[in-house]
């Protein structure tokens, strides 16, 4: 089926910004797309109109009880012009697992597609094409109902934002310092760590902060239950390079199943890499680190792509990661996903999507 959303210009387009000074997520393109859904009728009216606020009224109960889901994809423009996605049907699909996980109306996932796709259209001026940049693709959902009593909403917001970005990490690729939390802890199995939900988000300051205040990048997650295997690194998947083996933490129900994740596991395999999805404690990671088994730790996620980590702190120990360098492994991975994403590496998986 074929989708018409109607598009309304903006009168007063914003000045492009300088490509080499894109910081991540400061600035917004022209237009957004919104759609609405009321129980008993449906999603309906998705549009295309000038970016800019929302009224809302403050009985809406995402103001009080949290109802929102958001993802993230990019949009890269290649040398010959052609724009392209990166596996944007799984951004689509995930979609429907956090709205279904907080109760949100599931949204079709060839409408979220075509939805993207046609903003991007409208707005694709604003795609960076400097090493390292992209446009990056904001969809989320939020409970509008005006109600105080704690259920389920009946109305809700699609909206769809863009902003052109650099690097996630004010480094780029440059390894990272990362804590390993102990106090905090991000989610627990039967909770909402698969879903891409606003509360996790919130849930996790705290412990970036502290981070932070020690002088660290980013957290290292352990499980919420006995709290000794690691999880995830921030707001992206962790993987563990040991001796010839490549681990990450399997899906249970507390990880985000990153679609970046799921790249770089497809990659591996098809390079002959050992890979491994199984649960690995903090111990044995500080372990192989004393015993030089330790060869690298990266993270991934849409937003930096792969993240490689320098350091790790754990009970007042720091534990340095291959120098402090950018090992062959991440390396490689980065390369050939930004080279696909990019249109620069032939897609032998299907992975880009043309807009
Ligand atoms: C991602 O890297 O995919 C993220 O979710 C990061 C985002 C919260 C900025």
């Amino acid at each position: 089926m074929a989708y018409q959303f109607e598009i309304t210009k903006t009168e007063h387009p914003k000045a492009k910004p300088d490509q080499a000074n894109l910081d991540f997520g400061t600035l917004f393109t022209d237009h957004m797309f919104i759609m609405d859904y009321e129980e008993g009728k449906g999603w309906f009216d998705g549009r295309i109109v000038p970016y800019g606020p929302l009224a809302m009224d403050p009985a809406s109960t995402v103001f009080h009880y949290g109802q929102e889901m958001f993802e993230g994809l990019k949009a890269y423009k290649t040398k010959a012009d052609k724009i392209l996605l990166f596996r944007p049907d799984r951004n689509a699909a995930r979609m429907n697992a956090s709205n279904d996980r907080i109760c949100m109306p599931i949204i079709d996932e060839a409408l979220t597609l075509e939805a993207i796709k046609a903003l991007v259209k409208v707005d694709s001026d604003w795609i960076p094409t400097a090493p390292g940049t992209s446009l990056y693709i904001r969809p989320f959902v939020i409970s509008t109902e005006a109600f105080l009593g704690v259920r389920a909403a009946k109305q809700y917001k699609f909206i769809i934002i863009m902003s052109p970005v650099g690097a996630y990490y004010k480094g780029g690729l440059a390894p990272t310092k990362i804590y390993v939390e102990d106090e905090y802890v991000r989610a627990v199995s039967g909770g909402t760590g698969f879903a891409k939900v606003g509360g996790n988000y919130a849930a996790s300051l705290k412990a970036q902060q502290k981070a932070y205040a020690k002088g660290y990048a980013q957290v290292l997650w352990l499980d919420g239950v006995e709290r000794k295997y690691v999880e995830e690194i921030g707001t992206s998947n962790a993987f563990f390079v040991i001796d010839d083996e490549v681990i990450t933490s399997p899906l249970t129900g507390s990880i985000l199943p990153g679609i970046t994740r799921d790249s770089v596991l497809t990659l591996l395999k098809k390079w002959g890499i050992k890979v491994s999805e199984k649960r690995l404690t903090i111990q044995e990671v500080a372990d192989a680190s004393k015993d030089g088994h330790l060869k690298e730790v990266f993270a991934t996620g849409t937003a930096a792509v792969i993240s490689p980590v320098g350091e790790l702190g754990w009970m007042n120990q720091s534990y340095i990661i291959n120098a402090q360098q950018i090992g062959p492994i991440s390396q490689r991975i980065y390369d050939t996903l930004v080279g696909i994403q990019t249109g620069e590496l032939a897609d032998e998986f299907g992975w880009t999507v043309e807009v």
